[in-house]
């Protein structure tokens, strides 16, 4: 039973915002703005792993430097759950480019570019399942709730 669809997003905060110890501020802001953190942990993707989790971007001409970024050190994969999740979580983080990122986003504060841009967040309530099942379920299963 699906019973959380529609109330999870899935984040990522990428390698180079861990990696330059922002990973606490970017926790703080997520908490700040009503969302409780349900499950987290800290990875380092294979370039499989990455390149299933990008799948959708497998044409794309940025592809093999998303993937170089996102093995290039350890991320952090969150389930957020509150209503509205999905949409509300990508207004948190704003604009994929830095540049475009409206002043006090997540991509404004922290990100350094459009490839080293700091956090993912799911872009529907599909993703949002099959991404957090990539995470929480078919590697470990530490979240309470059923995502299929
Ligand atoms: P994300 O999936 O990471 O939350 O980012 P998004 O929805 O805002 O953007 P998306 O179109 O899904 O792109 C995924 C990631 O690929 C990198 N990218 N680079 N150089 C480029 O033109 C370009 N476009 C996208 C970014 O790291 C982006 O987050
Ligand atoms: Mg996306």
């Amino acid at each position: 039973m699906r019973d959380i669809k529609g109330q999870i997003t899935l984040a990522i905060i990428k390698p180079a915002a861990v990696a330059r110890n922002f990973s606490v501020p970017i926790l703080s802001h997520i908490d700040e703005a009503g969302f409780h953190i349900a499950a987290m942990k800290m990875v380092w993707l294979t370039r499989n792993e990455a390149r299933t989790f990008y799948n959708e971007h497998r044409e794309k001409p940025f592809f093999p430097e998303l993937i170089d970024f996102m093995t290039s050190g350890p991320i952090i994969a969150l389930i957020l759950e509150r209503p509205q999740a999905v949409e509300l979580f990508r207004n948190l983080i704003g604009n994929t480019n830095p540049e475009k990122a409206e002043e006090g986003t997540l991509r404004n504060l922290f990100a350094e570019s459009i490839t080293k841009n700091a956090v993912h967040g799911s872009d529907s309530d599909d993703s949002a399942m099959r991404e957090a099942d990539f995470f929480f379920a078919r590697m470990n299963r530490y979240y309470k709730h059923d995502l299929k």
